[in-house]
């Protein structure tokens, strides 16, 4: 993209980190994006992973229209997040406000978030992306979620070890991942609408063209690997794309949106805050299915 495009409307994206993350300075999402300002933010997204957009005191409808523009939207199954089926609430409080206690079910949900993965990774089609919008930020129990890249985690493995995992498929089972938080947090019925699924354990990010690992905290095996070998295997990538210097941990404003590119970002809640409230809404842009 053209240096004139980028300053048009006086808007700049500038690095948060080295290897993932930059900030789009310049935008009021309130009001509807002109072409060329969309452009711009989806260029930047496809080159940077993760975008944060500070002071976006938006309301879901404005959310959910921002999203849309980048393809559908996931509409979400699970009734424990969710009135509005395009918006997730990942929030800690019940529906009185008060902050759940720790143990709850719908807590120990939130914590399924804080292992390192990619959202929808077990669905059929995984999102392409997810826009998250901080609606209530704790003041002193930072909530800070951390992002990494799957793409430069394939891009600095040796040759040889890229040879060796090309070709592997990955069974995704969100049944396993909540499992290992308590039981029965999803009710059956809903669990049953997400069955295991087997994706690429590389793949091409459509939009660059370029390699990256596809890696989650819902792969539950690889297809024709002992079950703790392929746990062993996944779980050491997901701490190769992980190396501390390789971590941009975002900590939150109000009303900051993030977003970021499922197809080759890791994130993690790094803490669901115990005595103050965090509510966050999230939309979640389908995706077109992995390209191996
Ligand atoms: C998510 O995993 O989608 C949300 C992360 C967070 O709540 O920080």
């Amino acid at each position: 993209m053209s240096m004139a495009a980028l300053a048009h409307e006086g808007i700049t994206v500038s690095k948060l980190h080295p290897h993932v993350g930059a900030e789009i300075i310049g935008v009021d999402l309130r009001h509807p994006l002109d072409e060329m300002s969309f452009e711009i933010i989806r260029e930047a997204w496809n080159q940077h992973t993760v975008l944060v957009l500070r002071d976006q005191r938006i309301d879901d409808e404005q959310q959910v229209e921002f999203a849309s523009r980048f393809g559908t939207l996931e509409e979400t199954t699970f009734t424990v997040a969710a009135d509005n089926p395009y918006i997730y609430k990942l929030s800690n409080v019940d529906d009185e406000g008060n902050v759940l206690p720790v143990g709850s079910k719908k807590r120990l949900f939130l914590d399924v978030n804080a292992r390192w993965h990619t959202d929808s990774s077990f669905r059929p089609i995984p999102a392409l992306g997810s826009i998250l919008s901080a609606r209530k930020v704790p003041a002193k129990e930072h909530g800070d979620t951390a992002f990494a890249s799957m793409r430069v985690g394939w891009e600095t493995l040796p040759d040889e070890r890229k040879r060796a995992l090309e070709g592997l498929v990955a069974v995704h089972d969100y049944s396993y991942s909540v499992g290992l938080f308590g039981d029965k947090l999803i009710p059956k019925s809903e669990m049953d609408s997400v069955p295991p699924v087997r994706h690429p354990l590389v793949r091409t990010h459509p939009p660059t063209g370029l390699g990256s690992l596809f890696v989650s905290g819902h792969i539950e095996r690889i297809d024709g690997m002992p079950v703790e070998e392929g746990r062993a295997l996944v779980a050491e990538l997901i701490e190769w794309c992980t190396r501390p210097e390789y971590v941009y941990r975002h900590r939150w404003r109000q009303h900051d949106l993030v977003m970021w590119d499922n197809r080759c970002a890791l994130h993690r809640a790094t803490a669901i805050p115990a005595t103050e409230p965090r509510l966050m809404h999230r939309a979640t842009i389908a995706g077109e299915g992995p390209v191996a």
